[in-house]
């Protein structure tokens, strides 16, 4: 199928079920290489323009590592998505539209103290949440990656404050002996300003 990697099923399967990738929509790929996420939602929203009958849609793909070039994308690699120089360059790339999925697949080096591995992947969640409620659309999702730990909850608990729903999602493709799971937050309420 030509993808760049095997975490490829994981996203077609969570898509399969719960439609968050459509023609027209505007995507950010968090920790994106080596890239088959990015191909997956480049088709699926249509950034090429291939799809002559449907509305084009937009990926930004972001990834602290190497990035080789994915046709539909815009690609932004050597950039940490935690800085907040790096955020700003994928707001400059939304040029003031709104996010309608915001994808991350990220996950820090491993150090082998699950402790210190856990708070640095929620760390990672935590800045991917923080991006998504301050570009998302109402009505938006976001996609999450982490290792099942003890803040898992209080992660879930915060996304239910601004999503209507907020699902635990266990792919088949995902080793079943990883502790590995994916929240998906639907429906973005909005932020109220004040
Ligand atoms: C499992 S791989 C992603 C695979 C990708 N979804 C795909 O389908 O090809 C995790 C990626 O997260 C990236 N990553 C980890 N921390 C990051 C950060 N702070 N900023 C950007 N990328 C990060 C890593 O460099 C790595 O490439």
């Amino acid at each position: 199928m030509n993808y760049r990697c095997r975490s490829a099923f994981k996203l077609l399967e969570i898509d399969e079920k719960h439609h968050i990738l459509k023609p027209g929509f505007i995507v950010i790929d968090c920790g994106a290489s080596p890239g088959s996420w990015t191909q997956i939602a480049v088709k699926k929203v249509n950034a090429d323009g291939s799809d002559n009958n449907s509305v084009k849609g937009k990926v930004i793909s972001i990834d602290r590592q190497l990035l080789y070039p994915i046709e539909g994308a815009i690609i932004l690699g050597n950039t940490d998505f935690t800085e907040a120089s790096s955020q700003d360059k994928v707001a400059k790339e939304l040029g003031g539209a709104k996010v309608d999925c915001v994808l991350s697949d990220m996950a820090p080096n491993a150090t082998g103290i699950p402790d210190l591995d856990h708070e640095n992947i929620i760390k990672l969640c935590y800045s991917v949440l923080k991006f998504a409620l301050k570009h998302s659309n109402v009505g938006g999702s976001v996609l999450v990656k982490l290792w099942q730990c003890g803040d898992t909850k209080q992660l879930i608990s915060d996304m239910e404050k601004f999503y209507r729903s907020v699902k635990a999602i266990k792919p088949k493709s995902s080793r079943s002996d990883s502790a590995e799971i994916f929240l998906l937050g639907r429906e973005f309420k909005g932020l109220k300003v004040t």
